[in-house]
């Protein structure tokens, strides 16, 4: 198999035993929605930070989890995907808030990747448009036909679909969009290379 198949392929989502939600549109992708395993309901009502397990998410595939009553993306990008976020200055000079200093994040994701150093490939943030609340949809790059309709210049993100926000694969939010801010970030950290506890910081564990 060539290399573009096999990144095509890894591109694919995770469905296994999980349960798919989103909308699956052109261009849009269905994103398994994974049930938190513990707490228990009562105390997750209440705010208890949650566990995710991403040992099986692959390069260009995003989990979603509930953290607070909000989804939580979770997403694995790729060498490539970082290159862009980190350099490329025509996806750098579309930013409303480049270095995110008007945005809610951690001050360990505040960055050009909006992640952990140690941890970059995987960002971790609120599925919840900073306009209205929307769950923008991913798209994750020029193979997606809806991303031709982005701009010539665009290497992947997210696309409201309520009035149309666009972020890039850091939450950014490009300029002149309905939406005001980057995605928020919650305080969150690595338990081990492949579990994350969401709604609470390491240093607080
Ligand atoms: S809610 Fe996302 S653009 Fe309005």
């Amino acid at each position: 198999m060539s290399t573009d198949a096999v990144n095509n392929s890894k591109r694919r989502f995770l469905v296994a035993s999980t349960t798919v939600v989103g909308t699956i549109g052109a261009g849009f992708v269905a994103v398994p929605f994974i049930k938190s395993w513990e707490p228990s309901a009562k105390a997750l009502a209440a705010g208890a930070p949650v566990q995710a397990d991403i040992s099986k998410l692959e390069e260009g595939q995003m989990i979603v989890v509930e953290w607070r009553g909000k989804p939580v993306y979770i997403l694995y990008r790729t060498d490539e995907n970082i290159k862009v976020l980190e350099s490329d200055q025509a996806m750098l000079d579309y930013l409303a808030d480049p270095n995110s200093d008007m945005s809610r994040q951690p001050e360990y994701c505040k960055n050009s990747t909006r992640s952990y150093d140690k941890h970059k490939k995987v960002i971790v943030m609120e599925g919840v448009c900073t306009h209205l609340g929307c769950a923008p949809k991913y798209v994750p790059d020029l193979n997606n036909p809806f991303a031709g309709s982005l701009g010539e210049d665009w290497k992947g993100g997210y696309f409201c679909p309520c009035h149309g926000s666009i972020y890039d694969l850091a939450g950014r939010v490009r300029k002149s969009m309905p939406a005001p801010k980057n995605l928020p970030i919650m305080p969150y950290f690595f338990k081990s290379d492949s579990v994350i506890l969401i709604g609470q910081d390491g240093s607080k564990a």
